[in-house]
């Protein structure tokens, strides 16, 4: 594939996703895509179709679009389209957009490509650590959250509708999502790449709940 292609389509997704506030933001993209990059040149996975899967997999959010997660893969096709990519990398691509979207801690996603495989582990690495910490807040309060109440307690969601309708506080999504991503990584690398990132984690609850209840 060109260099052509790859730099056309972040140029558009940066136009499309700068000044983004939710924590989906063009910066979200960059890093996802070079992460994507790092996987799967050591996983030995197809660079051109993890490159483009990255740059266009948060191209319209189910969280964004009203609950409809196959508007992504439209939009993702029509722009590959729209600069004559070969179907065979355009199938590929918009099916891991499809794909890759958590849908809640007991649904069971679908079979991944190892493509796929790096682009979910790229995704998910920036899902966690600090950065995944400043996202999610980010979000939270994009959609309007209380940052903790001890009161409603974290939930296992058993389909993808229970979870797009959840509204439990910020702290709860590390207990229904983040915590939990460690262990769902598809590829070595990412593995590997998630444990600092987990552990950070795990001391930033230690030290929020801590404080919460006034110990230091
Ligand atoms: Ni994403």
């Amino acid at each position: 594939m060109t260099e052509e292609i790859i730099s056309k389509t972040a140029n558009y997704i940066r136009e499309k996703l700068s000044g983004e506030s939710s924590g989906h933001d063009w910066w979200h993209i960059y890093r996802v895509w070079n992460l994507g990059k790092k996987i799967a040149i050591s996983e030995k996975a197809d660079l051109d179709i993890v490159e483009l899967s990255c740059l266009l997999h948060d191209i319209s959010d189910w969280k964004f679009n009203g609950g409809n997660d196959n508007i992504g893969p439209k939009l993702a096709q029509d722009w590959l389209q729209k600069i004559d990519v070969d179907y065979k990398i355009i199938y590929p691509v918009c099916r891991i957009i499809k794909d890759i979207s958590f849908k809640g801690a007991n649904v069971k996603n679908p079979l991944l490509t190892l493509e796929g495989k790096c682009m979910q582990d790229a995704d998910r690495l920036d899902a966690i650590g600090a950065i995944g910490i400043a996202r999610t807040f980010a979000y939270g309060g994009y959609s309007g959250r209380e940052i903790y109440n001890p009161d409603i307690k974290p939930k296992r969601h058993n389909s993808f509708e229970e979870y797009k309708k959840n509204q439990s506080p910020i702290i709860n999504h590390f207990y229904e999502k983040l915590l939990l991503l460690k262990d769902k990584m598809n590829t070595d690398t990412g593995k590997r790449l998630s444990e600092e990132r987990h552990t950070f984690m795990e001391s930033f609850l230690k030290q929020f709940f801590n404080e919460w209840e006034g110990k230091i």
